[in-house]
This record gives C-alpha cells, sequence and structure tokens, in this order.
C-alpha cells in the first residue's frame, strides 16, 4: 500500500508538519468508509466516550456525554485573525495571525500525546459541485470523526475531487495529552485553554481544548459559515446562516425555493421540516437544508443554493413528534445523541419529547434522575446528530450540484412587541437593511435590559468572519450582480399580547405566512404599503382550518410609532461603531432617514 491516500503533496506537508508539533502516537487516514464508522463507534464504546443505545429502540446509534464544563460554542474563546484588527471588525474578537499562532504553536506542542492523529478529508457540499469546497480536518477526538462522517461528504472520494488544488485547513485538538500509562476520560477537552480560530486570509482553522459542536466539527460553523463567507465575498456569493426549504402547490401553480435566516435557537430546524396543517395539505414543503446555506449566482445570474452539510446537528430539548415530526423520523437510527438523557430501557430523551415524563431516567451526566430534582435531564444544549438523507421531507434536489433556485429571502429575529408577523422590504437595498437590524429582545437570563434588543444582522453575528459592515456592503453589491432578484421579508414568529403570551401560533401554520410570501412572488396576493415595507391586511392571509379574528392580527401586526421611532435612534447607535471606522454603508443611512420620515 501506497504510505499516503493522496498525492496532494500539500497535505502531505501539512499533516506530516502538524504530526511532528503535536507528536501523536499514530496518525490515521480515514477513508469515509462504513467499516471505518464501525471500528470508531466501536473503539468509542470501549473508551466510554460512546453509550450503545438499544437496538431495538434506536439501532446503530450512540449516546455521549461531555464534560460538563464543554456543553456549547464559546463566541468568547472565537477568534478572527486577519492582519488588520478593522478587518475582523467591531462584532468578532479579533488577534494578530501571528501572536495567536505562536499561542497556539506553544499549546500544541506535543499536545496529541497518547493519542491518535486522525486526518479527514471532507467537502462541504456535494462533491464535485462548483458551489462546493474541500477541507481537511486534523483531530484527535474520534468522536469528531463519527459526527463528521454524518455532517459531511467525508472519506477517500475527496482526494481525487481535490486533487492537488488548495483546500481549507482545519486544525482541531482537545488540548489533553495522555502522559504514558495515564488513563483516558471519557470526554477529554481543555476548557482553560480554549481557542476557537479562523485566518480567512489563509484558510485556516485552529480550535483547541473543546470537542463539542461547531466549536470541534470544524466544516459547520467554523469553515462553512466563517470561513466560507470571508471566501464568499471575494468571489461574489454568499455564505449564509440560513435554512433552504422548497414549497409546492399543485393546485395555485406555486414552486419556490427559499432561504431563511433565525438567530440559533429560533425555530430554523423546524421550519426547513415544516408540515403544514391540515386545512393547508395541498401544500408540498421539502427540506434542502436546516443551517446553512451557500448561494451563488449561476451563468444567467439567478441565485442557486446548496446546503453545505450532510447531515443535521439539532437542539434535542423541545424537538416531538408534534413540533417537528421529520426530525424524529431523522435520529430514528445510525444517530448520536450528545448530552441527552438516557431512558430505563436503552433509548434517548429529553424535556418536550414526550407528553409523559418517564419515572426515572440516567440524566446528561451520568445521574440518576426523577422529574422531582429539579434539574433538566438533558442539557439545555443538548444535540442529535443526524443524517440528512434520513428525513421524510429531503427535497429531492437536495444533492444536486447545481443548487436550487432562490426565489425569497426571510429573515426573522425573536420580538415579543412592535414588529409585526410579516412584511416584505420595498426593495433590495431596503431588504438588506432590515436584515441588518434583526435581533431578539434581551431575556433575563442574558445582559442587559430585559426588552432591550441584541441585534444579530442576518443572523450571522457570532459567524461573519470579517467586518460586519464589509458584509453588508457586499449584500448590497451582489443586488447589482443578478439578474433577478429574489424578493426580501422579514418575519416575527414571537409577537406577545399584554398578557404575555404568543399571538401567533407558529410551527406548522407558520404555512399561510410562507403562502402569502409565495404569492407575493408570483405577484397573485395583494400588500398595503405600511411604514415598514409590503404588509398583508387580514383578507390577504389564508385563514382555512385557524381562528384569528380581524383585531387579534391587527394587533399582531400593529407597529406603534413612537416605540418605532426610538428604535431608529437605537439602529443610528449600533451602526456609530461601524460609521466611525468608516465601514457602514449610506446606503443604511438613507433608509434610517427614509423611515423616520414615514414614522413622523
Ligand atoms: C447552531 C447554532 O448550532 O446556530 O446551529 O448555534
Ligand atoms: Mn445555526
Amino acid at each position: 500500500m501506497e504510505k499516503y491516500p493522496t498525492k496532494n503533496q500539500k497535505v502531505i506537508d501539512w499533516v506530516n508538519e502538524i504530526a511532528a508539533i503535536t507528536q501523536p502516537d499514530s496518525v490515521y487516514w480515514c477513508d469515509g468508509t462504513e467499516k471505518e464508522y464501525k471500528a470508531i463507534c466501536s473503539q468509542l464504546v470501549k473508551s466510554g466516550t460512546f453509550i450503545p443505545l438499544n437496538p431495538k429502540k434506536r439501532p446503530n446509534s450512540f449516546l455521549a456525554r461531555s464534560n460538563p464544563l464543554d456543553v456549547a460554542r464559546v463566541e468568547k474563546r472565537t477568534f478572527i485573525c486577519s492582519e488588520k484588527e478593522i478587518d475582523a471588525g467591531p462584532t468578532n474578537n479579533w488577534a494578530h495571525p501571528k501572536k495567536m499562532k505562536k499561542k497556539l504553536g506553544k499549546l500544541m506542542k506535543g499536545c496529541m500525546k497518547g493519542r491518535t492523529m486522525y486526518v479527514i478529508p471532507f467537502s462541504m457540499g456535494p462533491l464535485g459541485s462548483d458551489i462546493a469546497k474541500i477541507g481537511v480536518e486534523i483531530t484527535d477526538s474520534p468522536y469528531v470523526v463519527a459526527n463528521m462522517r454524518i455532517m459531511t461528504r467525508m472519506g477517500k472520494k475527496v482526494w481525487t475531487v481535490l486533487k492537488d488544488n488548495d483546500f481549507v485547513k482545519c486544525f482541531h485538538s482537545v488540548g489533553s495529552p495522555l502522559k504514558v500509562g495515564q488513563k483516558d476520560v471519557a470526554w477529554p477537552c481543555n476548557p482553560e485553554n480554549t481557542y476557537i480560530t479562523h485566518f480567512p486570509e489563509t484558510n485556516e482553522i485552529i480550535s483547541y481544548g473543546s470537542g463539542y459542536g461547531g466549536n470541534a466539527l470544524l466544516g459547520k460553523k467554523c469553515l462553512a459559515l466563517r470561513i466560507a463567507s470571508s471566501m464568499a465575498r471575494k468571489d461574489g456569493w454568499l455564505a449564509e446562516h440560513m435554512l433552504i426549504v422548497g414549497l409546492k402547490n399543485k393546485k395555485l401553480g406555486l414552486s419556490s425555493y427559499v432561504g431563511a435566516a433565525f438567530p440559533s435557537a429560533c425555530g430554523k430546524t423546524n421550519m426547513a421540516m415544516l408540515i403544514p396543517p391540515k386545512s393547508m395539505s395541498d401544500w408540498e414543503v421539502s427540506t434542502v437544508g436546516d443551517d446553512i446555506a451557500w448561494i451563488k449566482p449561476d451563468k444567467n445570474g439567478i441565485l442557486r443554493a446548496i446546503n453545505p452539510e450532510a447531515g443535521f446537528f439539532g437542539v434535542a430539548p423541545g424537538t416531538s413528534a408534534k413540533t417537528n415530526k421529520n426530525a424524529i423520523e431523522s435520529c430514528r437510527a445510525n444517530s448520536i445523541f450528545t448530552n441527552v438523557a438516557l431512558t430505563d430501557d436503552g433509548d434517548v430523551w429529553w424535556e418536550g419529547l414526550t407528553d409523559k415524563t418517564p419515572s426515572h431516567l440516567i440524566d446528561w451526566q451520568g445521574n440518576d434522575w426523577t422529574p422531582d430534582c429539579g434539574k433538566p435531564a438533558a442539557h439545555p444544549n443538548s444535540r442529535f446528530t443526524a443524517p440528512a438523507s434520513q428525513c421524510p421531507s429531503i427535497d429531492e434536489a437536495w444533492e444536486d450540484p447545481a443548487g436550487v433556485p432562490i426565489d425569497a429571502f426571510i429573515f426573522g429575529g425573536r420580538l415579543a412587541t412592535n414588529t409585526p408577523l410579516v412584511y416584505q422590504s420595498y426593495n433590495w437595498q431596503h431588504g438588506v437593511y432590515l436584515a441588518s437590524t434583526m435581533g431578539s429582545e434581551k431575556t433575563a437570563a442574558s445582559e442587559g435590559k430585559t426588552g432591550e434588543i441584541r441585534r444579530d444582522p442576518m443572523a450571522m453575528l457570532p459567524f461573519c468572519g470579517y467586518n460586519m459592515g464589509d458584509y453588508w456592503a457586499h449584500w448590497l453589491s451582489m443586488g447589482q450582480k443578478i439578474s433577478k432578484k429574489p424578493l426580501i421579508f422579514r418575519v416575527n414568529w414571537f409577537r406577545k399580547d399584554a398578557d404575555g403570551h404568543f399571538i401567533w401560533p407558529g410551527f406548522g401554520e407558520n404555512m399561510r405566512v410562507l403562502e402569502w410570501i409565495l404569492k407575493r412572488v408570483n405577484g397573485s396576493a395583494a400588500a398595503t404599503e405600511t411604514v415598514f415595507g409590503y404588509s398583508p391586511t387580514y383578507k390577504d392571509l389564508n385563514w382555512k382550518g385557524l381562528s384569528m379574528t380581524e383585531d387579534r392580527f391587527d394587533e399582531l401586526m400593529s407597529v406603534d410609532k413612537k416605540i418605532a421611532l426610538a428604535d431608529v435612534g437605537a439602529q443610528r447607535e449600533y451602526f456609530k461603531t461601524f460609521k466611525k471606522q468608516k465601514r457602514l454603508p449610506q446606503e443604511f443611512e438613507a433608509e434610517l432617514t427614509l423611515l423616520e420620515g414615514r414614522l413622523k
């Protein structure tokens, strides 16, 4: 056998260089086969990282429990390392590449001692698609290898596509070397020394100290959003924190794909797999992606999108047959569960999964759990890793290398007050501005005053790999590069009444809003010009099967002009830092002035 499975000298040199620094016991080149996956899972069972689930209930599936200090993405430890601080912008942590590499170099010395170093070739996007990108992840975590096999197209075929081209260098280590004879723990990590670093000018990622989710599965947030957003700016496309969903109604003659951006944990996976209410069963909804979209103009100037991922890394709590049947079906087998609870018959459980809570469980930390113990059984950020191909609503074109044509973009935050259910932007520029000001109200659990808005432009706040002001300018310029601009909408599923109750039922009922959006796309729905944009009136929405009075709907759509004017002031304040850096598009200042005029 040849020593290396690839002839790409850049890969070989990099792997050898990293091995010399990190000093693993051995180097293993992943081939991506089923046989290899099985062997890695067995090894994880043997080492205590994986608990095999009852094969009758959950075939070929495993539960992992992380260190309680390593349970989520760590934004405070996430850095964009561009040569100039201004190019990372005011929303990112910044460090100079040389300085950061020096610091990481020290940590990396011997950091894989006692471990195997895995080399994972992977493609984000269908292999060979001209929208796809190739990465190579080096990791000392077999848990990461198993997850990457579900989340990406991983394996030896990637070398054939890569040839001797460049790739994104993704280095990952749990940062926990073993001394000779030292017994390993089930979840090695190094929380005090965690760094998730990105080098957009050289297409590199170095992640150290965490084994969890987006910190460690480097294809996802690190490559497909932070590095890709920077590549996309250079090459004239978009890398977005968006689901992609297909919506078809043969009776109405409507068929479109839309991209929708919501901040983390606002129901993106639910919308990607939406099941319309019975009264709207003439609609077919299909899933292309649930978290990330790469969107590129084709040769005719039409924006086409691919889902760069191959699996779902979904939040488990709250997911049930009622809220998201397709997600439940997707993880019925061949899945990895992290930080959920274990039932007495060897299956998984989390808050919200069933109406009836089991009387006894083993919680996410491995302790006995009963409903009266006052603690959640599953961690609030516990996850399922499931193959997208197992999703019953998966779209027939989800692996089409050419991508699917996008007719509309939807942007939504989580706002209890003053933001209507839906409105359409007047035009592309206004839509980009609307997306840049989206956000969620701060809750008692987060810093700041309750009710204050935490801006999350395009839901990209933690994921934009460069200056957010330049990102807005890039979005504006994309409007010039395409022949058919998708319509842009703002939605808000989370409006509350004076008693604190949600006014809108959400979930499958969101189909009513989507129907109006699609009818706006084909020009068959009416709208009224309002201060915020084009809005539906009561009669413009399909109410068959849902009781919603006109008064209640008006409450859902109402705008208090005084509050909106105060928000214009807050937006100006938010934009100030970008303006000081001379990175605020002047188009946004024009939009603010226009909005102010409409409100006065
Ligand atoms: C995710 C996130 O995990 O957005 O998808 O945090
Ligand atoms: Mn996400």
